[in-house]
């Protein structure tokens, strides 16, 4: 048991209690950005004459050092101590003597952890965007291949109107692409640097917050040290993104576990990212789909539990934020595998274009357009849909397309038609004459193509400037 609160204490805390506090199996994990705003913290110290140069001097190049044998695995992280807070204090207690005692001048544990969360989620932001990006390539991959390959699209499941497989792809692009949007306008909005609030009412020394901010790469400080330290939303939003990119990785897992199954088979799922059955040889499983489906509990689970434990909490900090942390974690690396392992399995999945084509054929995808076709010759819709209702009864009781009829059967039912009818009902027709923007039809799909490109051709986070890089480099004022 090691603490850095024994002062006001004469007695030994309970061991029990001890663990039931202590929060270092977890929040080891942001060592390196709980270090980052160390040395930010003593920059700023050292600048407004807080430390001496030598002290500042000092305590960054220990600080480093620490941070280096972590990173190297020879100096390992001690769970003897509280928290990651504690363990690096001792450490640079134990090296530095004094001048290590001075490191948590004008800071507080809640501004600290308030910031290396912050600092935490902002890097996750960026590995979860990249790898978005990636799936968002992948799709247009396929979108570029497959904008003649057509399939069924469905409404209740049930065959509606032919499409292409680019067309269906490109909806997952579209929805990838929100969720990218939600985590450059997430990053904006957090973007504000909490340390300099202190417990909760700021500190008596005169704090550069401002140089702090800029030092961390955060837009300025934070303009309310209770809320400082005692904000949480971003995280709450954060999650909230997270669980609505695991609701679309999850429908996309649903279609390819129907689109792999032996009654459909439009793809084949590679035997890479498939499993077999103990008991059954002939089975090659779509398991990895299944199991990101299945992750996305786990996933709104944290969103859930973050808002319950935030829910009622007085101002400023409570030891209930504490919770914040090990379902987000988890929640941030379900999210990272899952998007990881989805890509290539859609990037090594085949598609069989003639299934999905002889899939599409049947099952009156292009009953609307022949509707379509009675009304451009003169027909009242609400007619026009009657009679094609007929002509699928008669269809559906002989097995048969509406393709198959001749043109005497389907002038028997209404004289109107003429033999363009089944140039106009063909597949082809039915998707090509489709070229409203955001439609499946070809030209319009190539266009959508292009403008994804463009899209993708920009990337937000380029503009963010290097500051761990800054942060290391820059000279002790
Ligand atoms: N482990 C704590 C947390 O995660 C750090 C802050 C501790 N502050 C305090 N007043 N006990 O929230």
């Amino acid at each position: 048991m090691a603490q850095l609160w024994g002062g006001r204490f004469t007695k030994e805390t309970d061991q029990l209690v001890y663990q039931f506090n202590a929060s270092i199996s977890f929040d080891k994990k942001f060592y390196r950005q709980d270090m980052e705003g160390s040395i930010a913290h003593v920059k700023m110290l050292g600048k407004q004459g807080i430390l001496t140069q030598q002290e500042t001097t000092d305590l960054v190049a220990a600080i480093k050092e620490i941070l280096q044998e972590v990173e190297e695995g020879t100096l390992e992280i001690s769970h003897e101590y509280e928290d990651i807070h504690s363990f690096v204090e001792a450490v640079l207690i134990e090296r530095l003597g004094d001048t290590g005692k001075k490191l948590h001048t004008g800071r507080s544990r809640n501004d600290q952890v308030a910031l290396d969360m912050r600092l935490y989620t902002r890097k996750e932001i960026l590995e979860t965007d990249q790898l978005l990006e990636e799936i968002l390539k992948e799709i247009l991959i396929i979108m570029e291949h497959h904008t003649d390959t057509y399939m069924p699209g469905f409404t209740h499941l049930q065959k509606a109107q032919p499409v292409t497989l680019a067309h269906h792809m490109g909806a997952y692009f579209e929805m990838f692409k929100r969720d990218r949007l939600r985590l450059a306008d997430i990053y904006q909005r957090m973007n504000y640097c909490p340390l300099g609030s202190g417990a909760l009412a700021g500190t008596t020394y005169d704090l550069d917050r401002y140089y702090t901010a800029e030092l961390l790469g955060f837009a300025g400080p934070s303009l309310n040290s209770m809320d400082g330290v005692s904000d949480r939303d971003y995280l709450i939003e954060y999650l909230s993104a997270l669980s609505t990119v695991m609701m679309h990785l999850s429908r996309f897992s649903e279609e390819v576990i129907i689109w792999n199954s032996n009654e459909y088979q439009f793809v084949e799922i590679d035997d890479a990212y498939s499993t077999g059955s103990s008991i059954m040889p002939q089975k090659k499983n779509p398991d990895i789909a299944e199991l990101v489906r299945g992750k996305t509990g786990r996933v709104y689970g944290a969103l859930i539990s973050l808002l319950t434990t935030m829910k009622g909490l007085p101002l400023a900090y409570n030891k209930d934020m504490q919770e914040d942390k090990e379902l987000a974690f988890d929640a941030m690396d379900t999210v990272k595998g899952c998007l990881a392992l989805f890509t290539g399995m859609l990037s090594t999945m085949k598609f069989q274009k003639q299934r999905m084509e002889a899939s599409a054929k049947n099952g009156f995808t292009n009953a609307t357009d022949a509707a379509d076709y009675l009304v451009n010759h003169g027909v009242p819709f609400r007619d026009a849909h009657g009679i094609v209702g007929q002509i699928v009864l008669y269809c559906v009781e002989r097995g048969i397309a509406i393709d198959d009829m001749s043109l005497e059967e389907l002038k028997a039912i209404s004289p109107v038609f003429e033999e363009d009818i089944f140039e106009s009902v063909s597949m082809k027709t039915c998707v090509e004459k489709r070229l409203t923007l955001g439609a499946p039809g070809t030209e319009a799909m190539k266009k959508v193509i292009e403008l994804e490109k463009a899209y993708l051709s920009k990337d937000w986070k380029k503009e963010l400037v290097d500051w761990e890089h800054a942060l290391m480099e820059s000279e002790v004022k």
